[in-house]
């Protein structure tokens, strides 16, 4: 029996697709919006809604661009994909080369890539080069490397991938009943907002939607390009998923936060991690850092006094279990040991 899940299934329509694109799935899209139980007091909004996208199967939102991106390089007749990436779009790159039988290239900066992201790579049996430069330097040399092989380049300049991750404003607009009055989002390469404000516009178009959302993007302080209006040279932020300097999709994000009368702003890793901790403390929700980049934007506009009520969805981006590094350094303290006796197990746990 073949699955009658996943974007291509579902979103067909609005996709584009041809009657002899393969239809790809892992089971994609499709995921829960869980609402605040706590955050939303903290930032000051009547509703905060969570967008598990860590839901997704390689445990990010890459997967609903990917599957459309491979789908389409497999009915024209590609051999190979590649891309560059700060691991989820490789993680997700390689499971869907996998799935459909394809080879996969990715270049990651050297030693900057969550553990787990790399693993997953591993797995899926790409053929991964850790490049000696950030992001930015390894996008420009897939670019190039693509112009010269017969490969696909599947990051989001490939307008499949913006296409299928415009999917997940769809989903939401159908599960509110409505868009929301905001959208707390990471930025990074700025794929996604772009993204989501495309899916937004169409919801709004085909009268699915009465309202646009304002597109609230944050980037993290130390990779923060579009909140300066310059290039970062050496972007750095604990948050590896969006550490990048020249987004690739600058001028479209910038024109989803003003047609939207959004907003792009910094976090600083201290908010970030902050975010991260209430979200996995106070919420159940383990994120990987970047992901925690859009709830760290909306309490600093609440702490700043600059929210105004309303109903928001954050896009949780990523599975926390990608990065244990950063994980394990937040919670250290939580750990102690005992023996295996009960009185040593009440001492531990302070009974
Ligand atoms: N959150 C996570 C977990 C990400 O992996 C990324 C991007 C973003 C947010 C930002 O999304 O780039 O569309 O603005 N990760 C890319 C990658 C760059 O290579 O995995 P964006």
């Amino acid at each position: 029996m073949t699955t009658t899940r996943g974007v291509l299934h579902r979103w067909g329509p609005v996709l584009p697709l041809t009657e002899n694109t393969p239809r790809l799935t892992l089971g994609e899209g499709e995921t829960p919006l869980v609402r605040s139980t706590y955050l939303e007091r903290e930032c000051g909004l009547d509703e905060l809604w969570f967008k598990l996208e860590s839901c997704n199967p390689t445990g990010s939102f890459k997967d609903r661009g990917m599957v459309v991106a491979v789908a389409r390089a497999v009915e024209e007749g590609s051999k190979a994909i590649m891309c560059a990436s700060t691991g989820n779009t490789s993680a997700s790159a390689a499971a869907y080369a996998a799935r459909a039988g394809l080879d996969c290239h990715v270049l990651v900066p050297g030693g900057r890539v969550a553990i787990g992201k790399l693993a997953q790579a591993v797995a899926f049996g790409c053929k991964i080069v850790e490049v000696d430069g950030n992001f930015d330097e390894a996008l420009n040399a897939a670019r190039d490397l693509t112009e010269r092989h017969p490969i696909s380049l599947v990051n989001s300049v490939n307008p499949n991938r913006i296409a299928g991750q415009k999917t997940a404003a769809y989903e939401i607009v159908h599960d509110l009943g409505d868009a929301p009055d905001f959208l707390a989002i990471p930025v990074g390469n700025a794929g996604n907002i772009t993204a989501y404000w495309k899916g937004f516009t169409e919801c709004a178009e085909r009268e699915l939607a009465t309202l646009h959302p304002r597109m609230l993007g944050f980037q993290a302080a130390g990779a923060a390009p579009l909140v300066h209006g310059e290039i970062v040279e050496t972007p750095d932020t604990v948050a590896t998923a969006i550490r990048i300097g020249n987004p690739a999709s600058w001028d479209t994000a910038i024109a989803a936060r003003d047609e939207s009368h959004g907003a792009i702003e910094a976090v600083t890793d201290e908010e970030i991690l902050e975010a991260y901790r209430l979200l996995a403390r106070n919420e159940g929700l383990f994120v990987e850092p970047a992901s925690a980049a859009g709830v760290a934007g909306l309490l600093k506009r609440h702490r700043e006094s600059r929210t105004e009520g309303g109903r928001a969805v954050a896009i949780l981006t990523g599975n926390g279990l990608k990065d244990l590094d950063t994980a394990l350094s937040q919670y250290e303290a939580q750990r102690t040991q005992a023996d295996t006796t009960v009185e040593s197990i009440e001492q531990a746990l302070g009974l």
